[in-house]
C-alpha cells in the first residue's frame, strides 16, 4: 500500500512535521509513503494518506527539527521522502546526526545549505518598485523573483522586519507574500503585476557603475555571487555585459587618468544619490528614522537586522560618533548597546557624562559582517560606504546642531573631517568638520577593548575619559 501524503503549498515545513510526526509515532516505514507539495501529479493508484494521531511521545534532536524546517523548503520534490527516511532511522539512532559519514546526513546538509543560500541572494537581489504614490502615508512596493527553492516563506519575516512601515509584495511563480497594513500573508499564483518603470533603477545603473572597479574584475567569481539567473529583475544587471566588455580599457584609463576621474564619478553617483534621497525624506524635523530605514545607497542595508539611526536630545550639545552598529546593535537597533557601548557608557560615567544628554550615533548606519559558522564578524566600512552614508550624519548634525562632535576613531574622523588618518597622533585635538564646526578627535572605545596588554588597555582608556571629559567641557561651556 501506498499511501500519498499532499501537504500544502502554504504552511509547508509545519504541515510536514505534523504529519512525519504522526506517521512516525504509528510505525509507517517510508516505504509505505509518497510524499509531494500538490504541485505534482498523483499516481492513478495512490491512496490519500491520513495522518494518523500523534499516540506517543516522539522526540528528535533540536539539530534535526532545524535541519528539517530549512530542507522543506529545497525544490527537489524527493525532500520530504529523505526527511523522513532519515528521520526514521535517527529513532533508533539519535547519534547519526553527528555522523559527518552518513551519506543521508551529508545529502540533506547540502540541500540546507542550497535553501540557506536562496534565502541570502532572495534578501540580496529582491528589487522593490514603487506602485502607489510616493506622498501615500503608506507606501506601497512589488517585486517579481524567481526563487531556485521555496524560500518566500521563510524569508519574507525579514523583509517584513525591514518594510515594516511600506505595504509591499514579493510576487514569485509560485508562492507570493503580500504585506499589507502589517499584516504578513502568503498566495499562491499571484498574477505578475506590471512592475513601472522606477527612478530608483537609474540609481542602482549609476551605483553599480560607480562600484564596479575594472582592475579588479573576476568575471567567474562575480557570476558565482550574482548569479546570472538573477540579472533580468535587477536594474543594474543591464550594465554588466557592457562593463565587462569595457573593463580592460577601463582599467587603462584609470589608471593614467586616476587624480582626475574618480571625483567626477564621484560626483555623478552622489547627485543621483540625493534626488534620490530626497524623494524619501523631506525635512531634517520629520520623518528620518523612517527615510533612513529605507535607506539603499549602499549595499550593506542588505545583509543588517535593522538600521541603527542615532538617539538622544534632539538639541545635545554635545554629538559622539562611532564608526558602525555592531551585531548587537545591528539586532536591537539602537547605537552603543554592545561591548563596545558598555565600556562607552562605563568610560562616560567616569568623564562625569551622561548618556542621556549626548546624542550618540556612528558614521555609517547599518552593520558591515561576514559571517564564520554563526558569528558574525565586524568589518570595517570602506571609504565608499563611509561616503554614501555621510549623507545621514550630516542630516542628524544638521538637525542636532551640537556645539562640539567627538569623534570615535578613524571612520568617524574620516566621515566628519574628511581625513582618515590615524588617530592616536590627532586625538584630544580639535579640528573643523566638514559641516563647519568643531570636531574633537578621540579613540574608539572597541580599540581600548581588543588592546591585549593590561597597561596599555587602561591607558587608552584614561585618554578616552580624558578626551570625553574634555568635549563635555568644551560644549557645556561652549569654548569654541
Ligand atoms: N561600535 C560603534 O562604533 N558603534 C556602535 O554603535 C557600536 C559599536
Amino acid at each position: 500500500m501506498t499511501g500519498h501524503v499532499i501537504l500544502p503549498r502554504i504552511g509547508t515545513a509545519a504541515a510536514w512535521r505534523d504529519a512525519a510526526r504522526g506517521f512516525l509515532s504509528a510505525g509507517v516505514p517510508p516505504e509505505a509513503l509518497r510524499w509531494s507539495d500538490g504541485t505534482g501529479a498523483t499516481g492513478l493508484f495512490d491512496t490519500p494518506a491520513e495522518v494518523p494521531a500523534v499516540t506517543r511521545e516522539i522526540r528528535v534532536p533540536r539539530s534535526f527539527a532545524g535541519l528539517a524546517q530549512t530542507v522543506v523548503w529545497h525544490s527537489d520534490p524527493a525532500r520530504f521522502d529523505l526527511l523522513y527516511r532519515f528521520l526514521w532511522r535517527l529513532r533508533d539512532r539519535p547519534a547519526l546526526m553527528q555522523d559527518r559519514g552518513d551519506p543521508g546526513l551529508a545529502q540533506l546538509r547540502r540541500m540546507e545549505k542550497a535553501v540557506r543560500r536562496c534565502q541570502h541572494k532572495m534578501k540580496a537581489f529582491v528589487r522593490f518598485r514603487e506602485m502607489g504614490d510616493p506622498s501615500d502615508a503608506r507606501r506601497s512596493f512589488a517585486a517579481w523573483f524567481e526563487p531556485t527553492h521555496h524560500t518566500v516563506e521563510p524569508t519574507a519575516d525579514f523583509f517584513a522586519r525591514r518594510f515594516a512601515d511600506m505595504d509591499w509584495r514579493i510576487v514569485t511563480p509560485d508562492v507570493s507574500a503580500v504585506f499589507e497594513g502589517g499584516a504578513l500573508r502568503f498566495s499562491v499564483d499571484l498574477p505578475r503585476a506590471d512592475l513601472p518603470e522606477d527612478a530608483s533603477e537609474t540609481l542602482w545603473i549609476t551605483y553599480f557603475r560607480n562600484i564596479f572597479n575594472p582592475a579588479r574584475l573576476k568575471v567567474k567569481a562575480m557570476t558565482s555571487e550574482m548569479p546570472k539567473k538573477y540579472w533580468h529583475n535587477m536594474p543594474e544587471a543591464a550594465a554588466i555585459p557592457e562593463l565587462i566588455a569595457g573593463a580592460p580599457a577601463r582599467a587603462r584609463e584609470m589608471a593614467e587618468a586616476a587624480p582626475t576621474l574618480p571625483p567626477l564619478r564621484m560626483e555623478r553617483v552622489q547627485e543621483a544619490a540625493e534626488a534620490q534621497a530626497a524623494r524619501h525624506w523631506e525635512g531634517p524635523q520629520e520623518g528620518f528614522a523612517a527615510a533612513l530605514s529605507g535607506c539603499r545607497r549602499c549595499p550593506l542595508h542588505a545583509g543588517a537586522t535593522h538600521v541603527v539611526p542615532g538617539e538622544g536630545p534632539s538639541a545635545a550639545r554635545l554629538m559622539i560618533v562611532g564608526e558602525q552598529p555592531g551585531d548587537q546593535e545591528d539586532l536591537q537597533g539602537r547605537p552603543f548597546v554592545g561591548p563596545a557601548g558598555q565600556l562607552f557608557d562605563a568610560v562616560a560615567q567616569a568623564a562625569g557624562v551622561a548618556r542621556e544628554a549626548v546624542y550618540l550615533t556612528n558614521a555609517v548606519k547599518h552593520f558591515k559582517y561576514v559571517t564564520r559558522g554563526k558569528r558574525r564578524i565586524h568589518q570595517r566600512p570602506t571609504v565608499g560606504e563611509v561616503h554614501h552614508c555621510r549623507w545621514w550624519l550630516e542630516a542628524e548634525i544638521a538637525r542636532v546642531r551640537p556645539r562640539v562632535v567627538l569623534a570615535l576613531g578613524a571612520t568617524a574622523a574620516l566621515a566628519l573631517t574628511g581625513d582618515g588618518k590615524g588617530v592616536m597622533a590627532r586625538r584630544g585635538q580639535i579640528e573643523t568638520g566638514r559641516h563647519g564646526g568643531p570636531v574633537m578627535i578621540s579613540l574608539h572605545p572597541s580599540h581600548v577593548l581588543r588592546t591585549p596588554d593590561a597597561a596599555a588597555k587602561a591607558e587608552l582608556r584614561a585618554l578616552l575619559q580624558q578626551d570625553l571629559a574634555a568635549a563635555w567641557k568644551i560644549a557645556e561651556a561652549a569654548l569654541v
